[in-house]
């Protein structure tokens, strides 16, 4: 009799072998889901948890076992794991095993309750394992701690390595055994020869498919390294003989950001208010002529100048309701960007149902769609590309019922109902989506003349595409939506949409304020700091948000014939608003602050006053008049907290 138990991360192709075994005669337990992984798997996830509780991590990538290694399973532990695995522990097989990604998480005890088992351990070169979402990607819920990182791939690496490290540093079990996924498939006789003599019993040969090798080479989604490589593979990919990436590949993984306010390099900015003949703009008549200079820059060197061509968008109402108890209606609306059923923007609208007449309303892109702003089950689910994320249940790249209501706070829709403000709001991906897709997908083809081979060095990216989309989503409020009042509309953003938000500000005069929540590079922050993400950093990893004239700032802030500073104060006169959150320091708090003290210049030719103070505020503490910030403690994210701030600010301003 042999007890057998499958070690792999997830996505690593480990069905492959429990359906060798299960094929040959194995007992896997039961019930097995479509990869042969014994299920129900929460006891095993809660055993993964109490094995955690004996894992130090010690910052980075670097975790210390010593604790759960000298430790006997705790009687916790091993219920848990005897309950997951009650169906194969009671059975009488000649041949029984088990499989489920999630045992690597605990690997070492495993290995202390079984030691007579065989343990296969199930290898796949990392680049392939980190293209599709698994329950591990995020181990924080496992109990495990890592680096933080808004980049899903790179989490996922970090799971990888993470899991790889652990199987190291734990004793070998005697019996144990190292397959190679991309062996299985392109050499299988071989490999199940080796699994045999390894066994001790005959094996079946399933089915297999040679494209399951090398699938990161026609891997479209990886915006952020291009080869979904990290240096973090690099040991393993040694160890199992992957060929490594020619050239250095992993460059933003390279990245160290600063963040000593010491190491700020000393630097001048350019005069906000100085034409590029050299004159100096006195009043608020020369302003006119000196925005449209400031905005011609910034066209042609960061964002792409927008089209200028006319497309014949169609507007339609496709759904109307109510939601919040009664409070407020619901409209979405669908702007179709030409003939064509596709592309096309839903746009999701909110406004307070006992309103006397026309509403101010906060217009902005999100991130995952229409359907994760409330838990509202009307919500239409859009068609269009979204992004994995395991934490929003996307794993095939379209839009999921399990993410309804997922950024209830990040929109905090009822509060601005109840504060008598509407909630307009679309999905940037059905704009265009956020990868770097050569402009064949989103609304950038609509725009290219017959024969187009690619950007020109000052042809517009995703942003603009985006700013251009939020000026059709202020088009349909224009002419769908009457309780809103299209003259009282804020623009708002966060992070990218955030940089979105002032740049779609900046083009389109009808918005009557811009709000933008820790845009940072390329957003707010003054480039020339090179405080936290630089202009090469983003251009490596988002290089399709930009023009390609950008690129030429990489490393070279102090050559920019602009700042960001200019880019916000293409809002005046009209009120502008940006928060930043304190341990957001990617996004460079304190260059925030100081490009917006930089634009006072504009209002004060308006006589408006701007922040109020020269150094930024304590946490907590919205300041300025027609020029509002804040810094609030926490991460990167939009908080009610921030809702309340930016609620205040548009009622001194839109009424
Ligand atoms: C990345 C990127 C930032 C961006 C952010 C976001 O962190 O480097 O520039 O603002 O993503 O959009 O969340």
């Amino acid at each position: 009799m042999s007890l057998i138990t499958i070690i792999g991360r997830g996505h690593s192709g480990t069905r492959a072998i429990s359906n060798t075994l299960a094929a040959s005669g194995v007992y896997m337990g039961e019930p097995l889901n479509g990869s042969w992984d014994l299920v129900p798997p929460q006891d095993m996830y809660d055993a993964c948890k109490v094995f955690a509780k004996y894992v130090d991590w010690q910052g980075g990538l670097s975790w210390d076992w010593q604790r759960a290694f000298a430790a006997e399973p705790p009687p916790e532990f091993v219920r848990l794991l005897k309950s997951y695995l009650k169906s194969v522990l009671a059975s009488n097989a000649e041949h029984k095993g088990w499989k489920i990604p999630e045992t690597t998480l605990c690997f070492p005890w495993i290995h202390k309750l079984f030691p007579e088992a065989k343990y296969i351990f199930w290898i796949r070169n990392p680049r392939d394992c980190i293209i599709g979402n698994h329950v591990t990607d995020d181990m924080r819920r496992f109990g495990i701690d890592y680096p933080d990182t808004v980049d899903e791939r790179e989490r996922r690496a970090i799971s990888w390595r993470y899991q790889y490290d652990l199987v190291k540093a734990c004793a070998k079990p005697e019996q144990w055994i190292e397959v190679r996924m991309e062996d299985f498939v392109l050499k299988q006789d071989e490999t199940l020869k080796r699994l045999e003599t390894f066994l001790g019993f005959p094996l079946v040969k399933i089915p297999v498919k040679p494209e399951a090798v090398g699938r990161w080479l026609i891997d479209d989604q990886d915006t952020n390294t291009r080869t979904n490589y990290y240096d973090m593979f690099e040991p393993a990919m040694r160890e199992y003989n992957y060929e490594m990436p020619a050239a250095p590949v992993s460059k933003t993984a390279a990245f160290t950001p600063n963040y000593e306010e010491t190491k700020v390099p000393a630097y001048t900015l350019p005069e906000l208010l100085r034409r590029n003949n050299g004159v100096g703009v006195q009043n608020k008549e020369q302003w006119p002529a000196r925005r449209a200079e400031i905005l011609d820059i910034i066209a042609s060197q960061q964002f792409g100048r927008m089209p200028t061509k006319q497309l014949p968008c169609r507007f339609t109402v496709v759904e109307e309701g109510e939601a919040f108890t009664g409070k407020a209606r619901r409209q979405q609306l669908r702007v179709f960007f030409s003939d064509a059923p596709l592309p096309a923007m839903d746009l999701l609208v909110y406004s307070p149902k006992n309103a006397s007449g026309p509403v101010p309303a906060f217009l902005g892109l999100n991130f995952h769609g229409n359907h994760t702003v409330a838990a509202d089950p009307d919500i239409i689910l859009a068609n269009g590309w979204y992004r994995n994320n395991a934490d929003y249940g996307v794993s095939d790249n379209k839009a999921n019922a399990a993410s309804r209501g997922k950024a209830t706070e990040t929109w905090s829709a009822e509060y601005l109902v109840e504060q008598g403000f509407a909630l307009a709001t679309a999905y940037c991906g059905s704009i265009d989506p956020d990868i770097d897709d050569g402009f064949h997908n989103g609304v950038h083809p609509l725009f290219q003349a017959p024969g187009w081979t690619g950007r020109a060095d000052d042809e517009w990216g995703t942003i603009g595409a985006w700013a251009w989309g939020l000026s059709r989503g202020l088009d349909a409020i224009e002419k769908l939506c009457p309780a809103i009042d299209a003259k009282r509309v804020a623009v708002i953003g966060h992070s990218r949409l955030g940089k979105t938000a002032l740049w779609a500000g900046a083009n389109d005069p009808r918005f009557a304020m811009i709000v933008s929540v820790q845009a940072g590079c390329g957003g707010g922050a003054l480039a020339r700091r090179r405080f936290g993400e630089t202009i090469w950093r983003i251009t490596t990893a988002f290089p399709h948000w930009f023009c390609l004239n950008y690129n030429r700032y990489q490393d070279a802030e102090a050559t920019m014939p602009f700042d960001q500073h200019m880019l916000v104060a293409l809002a005046a006169p009209r009120p502008l608003y940006i928060s930043s959150a304190a341990d957001d320091l990617w996004a460079d708090p304190k260059g925030e602050f100081l490009a917006l003290k930089n634009a006072e210049p504009a209002y004060a030719l308006f006589g408006k006053n701007g922040l109020g103070q020269d150094v930024l505020p304590p946490l907590n503490t919205p300041i300025g008049d027609s020029i509002g910030y804040h810094l609030r403690p926490g991460k990167h994210a939009v908080t009610r907290y921030d809702w309340e701030a930016y609620v205040a600010f548009a009622k001194k301003h839109l009424g």
